[in-house]
Order: structure tokens, then C-alpha cells, then sequence
């Protein structure tokens, strides 16, 4: 970025779309878009990039619109991360201390401490963020510098995503000439472009319905408490129609989109809905909305219910709130909204992104939260114990405990935390 200081560009690499914004900060306003960019994604499936050519053209693309409406040079970005293998893996980790009292360097062994024990090379680290601090049998403690004790804990939340699809990621990054400041995985970004301060404190579940994958993230008491990741998107819903009626991908996205609904109407044996066909010779042919309606609700109720039995499994059904918030654009066909009520029998809406000066009508839509969140997110003071692009060596993070500059830039300790 070489126009002005205080100048953050993010990019949401979608498995339909590509968005990059470019965010500045406004004294005593908070943050002003002043420059986006979108392109259609390709070369993106669930996530994860499969063809390195196609994903660069839409990155690109999305980049230098962005870069032009703004005027500035994109040097680095900030992205986001939705892959089938994110997950959360929570730890309580216990270090003696003699000082007495809690200082900076109790709170990074005992930090170091959880990073020693979370020894998964296949892996690497998106976030790592400590939940709960405790001194002595006193828990529940948000900053413990200053207390008396022997013994320092922490309840740590660590997320992480395999190591290849992330080189991928990076990769296709890099040919585009830009370096990566920071990776935030989707469903967070999500919560932080659409939830209120009150949901996020109380208890909250954000589910983003991408394209080609759905994210989700539980809030409490605001923080991240836990992730989770399903491979089915919207694509899948457009499959099953193309199939179910019989007609080409891109009519089915269509008939989606003009007739589709996750709930049965009561017309819906009366509507027709017509069907190109799917070669030259055929004609076109109609099918019942009924069959459509019967084709859309059983793949959008199997991934909520598959959600719901995996956060429940998680063991934070009760800690998750009564909330659910839906983005992505797959939460924009009717009837979405009031399917999710039903099968997690909670109150739920659509979550728009709000919070940022500048943003047009256009982006305010919920397939823009990710987006809007990476941007929020980067100008925000974060919670995080670590910062930047994650380490994909591969390496054991045993061998690679914190001592000055040798973690490089993957383990930057915020020192604005400590
Ligand atoms: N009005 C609408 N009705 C139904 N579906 C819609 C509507 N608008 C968008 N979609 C669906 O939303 C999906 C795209 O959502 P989104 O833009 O959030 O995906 P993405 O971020 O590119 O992908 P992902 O996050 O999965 O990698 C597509 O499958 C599209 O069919
Ligand atoms: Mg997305």
C-alpha cells in the first residue's frame, strides 16, 4: 500500500466469488471503504483451490478493480480461509510460576505451553486464542497480570486447517504479486461483519452458506468458542436441481434463484416451472414447483441438521445461545431463514454487514459479511496470542517454541496483547 498510512486491503476468495476491499481509517468514525473490486471465482472447489491459473485470474481481477476505484497500490491482503478441515481444538494448560506476581513472560510459557502440546505437523494454526485465564484455583480471569499465585492456566482455543490446501491458498496468492498479512477463517469474519456486541456476548452460532461450503462459528461471551466446516455449499443445491429436472447447471442456478424455495407454498402444485432442456434436440418441459421445492429442502435440512448434531456433539449446544445468524449468499433463497428455525429450533435471521462508512447497496447484502468482516477484523485490536500468516512447514511446533525471532513471522506475538 503506498498511498497513505492506515490503508488495509482484504480479500474473500469464495468458491463463487472473489471480493477485494480496500478499508482506510477515519479518524474518530472507525473505518471507511474506499475501494472495492468482485470477479467470478474459478478454480475454487469447497474452498479449497484446484486450479491455480483460474483462482489467480479471478483474484486479480477482484484486486485491480479495487485497486483502481481506490486509487492505491495493493501490496498485501488479508484473506479468509474456509476448507473442509477446520476445526477447533480447545486445551487447558498449567505452568508453575515463582515470581509471584503474573508478568508478561508467565503469560507466553504458559502460552508456549499449549503450543508445545499441540503437536499436529499435518496442521497448522489459523487462531489461537485464549478463552480463560486462571491464577491458583481462581478461574475465569480475563487479564492476569498483576495477581498473586504459584500456578498460571489457560483455556486455550486453537483452530486449525490442513497444511496443503492452505500452501495452495498462499500460493495462488503469491502469483498474483501480493503478500499475505493475516488469515481469518470465514465464519469469524462473518460474526465480526454481521453480529451485534450483545449477541456475541450471549451466546450466538454465525452459519455461512457459501458456494461451495458452509462455515460456522459459535460467539460467547465475545470470543470464538468453537468452528466448524461441512463441504456442501450452494453449488451442491444447484446440482441437485440440474439432475432432479433434468436441465443444464446454469438454468438450474436460475430456476433457483426465480423459483426455488427451502419451503413448501401453498401453490406449489400449481406452479410450472420450466426446464431447458438439456440438449439441442430436447424441447423444453416443465416440472411441478412442488418437485423443485421437495429437491431444494432436502439438501438445505440434511447440512443444517448434520450441523446441528456435530456443534451438539461438540458439547456447546447449551454454552451456543438461542441465536443462529445466516450469511453467504446461500442464505438468500426463500424460505432458508425459516428451515434453519425449525431444525435448530432457535430464533434466526439474516445477518447483513454493518460497520463500515462507504459501503454501497450492493454490498449490503449477507453474502457480503465475510468481506466486510476481514476488514472490520484487520482494523480491529485483536484477541488473538498470535498474528499473521500461518507457519505451513509443516513442522512440529514442539521444535519450535518462542524464543525471540526464531518462529519468524508466523508467530508474532502481539506485543500490544502482552
Ligand atoms: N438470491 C439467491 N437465491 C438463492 N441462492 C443464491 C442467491 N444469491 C446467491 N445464491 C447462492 O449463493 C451461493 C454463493 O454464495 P457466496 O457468494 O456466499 O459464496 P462464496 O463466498 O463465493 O463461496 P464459498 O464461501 O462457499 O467459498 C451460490 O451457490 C448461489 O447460488
Ligand atoms: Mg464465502
Amino acid at each position: 500500500m503506498n498511498k497513505k498510512a492506515e490503508t488495509i486491503a482484504v480479500l474473500d476468495i469464495g468458491s463463487s466469488k472473489v471480493v477485494c476491499l480496500i478499508g482506510q481509517r477515519e479518524p474518530n468514525f472507525g473505518v471507511r471503504l474506499i475501494g472495492a473490486g468482485f470477479g467470478v471465482s474459478a478454480g475454487l472447489r469447497n474452498g479449497a483451490v484446484i486450479d491455480m491459473e483460474a483462482a489467480e485470474t479471478g483474484i486479480r481481477i477482484a484486486v485491480e478493480k479495487a485497486e483502481r476505484a481506490a486509487g492505491v497500490t495493493v501490496q498485501s491482503v488479508c484473506v479468509n480461509v474456509a476448507l473442509r478441515s477446520l476445526r477447533s481444538q480447545h486445551m487447558n494448560v498449567q505452568t508453575a510460576f515463582a515470581s509471584g506476581e503474573v508478568a508478561d513472560r508467565d503469560l507466553k510459557r504458559v502460552l508456549n505451553s499449549s503450543l508445545a502440546e499441540l503437536a499436529q505437523p499435518e496442521d497448522a494454526i489459523l487462531h489461537a486464542i485464549p478463552l480463560n485465564w486462571s491464577v491458583d484455583d481462581e478461574a475465569g480471569i480475563r487479564d492476569p497480570r498483576g495477581m498473586f499465585g504459584q500456578r498460571l492456566g489457560v483455556d486455550m482455543h486453537f483452530i486449525l486447517a490442513g497444511v496443503g490446501p492452505l500452501r495452495n491458498l498462499a500460493h495462488c496468492i503469491e502469483r498474483c504479486h501480493l503478500d499475505i498479512s493475516s488469515v481469518t477463517v470465514s465464519p469469524y469474519a462473518a460474526g465480526i461483519g454481521v453480529l451485534t456486541d450483545d449477541e456475541r456476548d450471549l451466546g450466538v452460532t454465525v452459519i455461512d452458506m457459501g458456494g461451495g461450503i458452509t462455515t460456522a462459528a459459535v460467539f460467547r461471551d465475545n470470543t470464538m468458542v468453537h468452528v466448524d466446516a461441512l463441504s456442501v455449499g450452494g453449488k451442491n443445491v444447484t446440482n441437485d436441481i440440474a439432475r432432479g429436472l433434468t436441465t443444464p447447471a446454469e438454468a438450474a442456478e436460475r430456476i433457483k434463484t426465480i423459483y426455488g424455495s427451502a419451503l413448501h407454498g401453498s401453490d406449489d402444485s400449481d406452479v410450472m416451472v420450466p426446464c431447458p432442456p438439456m440438449g439441442a434436440q430436447e424441447e423444453l418441459h416443465h416440472h411441478p414447483r412442488d418437485l423443485l421445492t421437495s429437491i431444494i429442502r432436502s439438501r438445505i435440512e440434511e447440512t443444517f441438521e448434520l450441523l446441528r448434531d456435530r456443534i451438539a456433539e461438540s458439547g456447546l449446544e447449551t454454552y451456543s445461545g438461542r441465536r443462529i445468524v445466516l450469511t453467504g449468499g446461500g442464505c438468500q433463497l426463500n424460505g432458508v431463514r425459516e428451515l434453519a428455525e425449525y431444525v435448530f429450533n432457535k430464533r434466526v435471521r439474516i445477518g447483513r454487514p454493518h460497520g463500515i462508512l462507504g459501503m454501497r447497496e450492493t454490498m449490503s447484502g449477507p453474502d457480503f459479511a465475510v468481506a466486510t468482516g476481514l476488514l472490520k477484523h484487520a482494523f480491529m485490536e485483536s484477541d488473538e496470542a498470535i498474528s499473521g500468516p500461518p507457519d505451513l512447514s509443516g513442522q512440529r511446533y514442539r521444535q519450535r517454541r518462542y524464543s525471540g525471532n526464531t518462529l519468524g513471522r508466523s508467530l508474532q506475538w502481539l506485543k500490544e496483547n502482552f
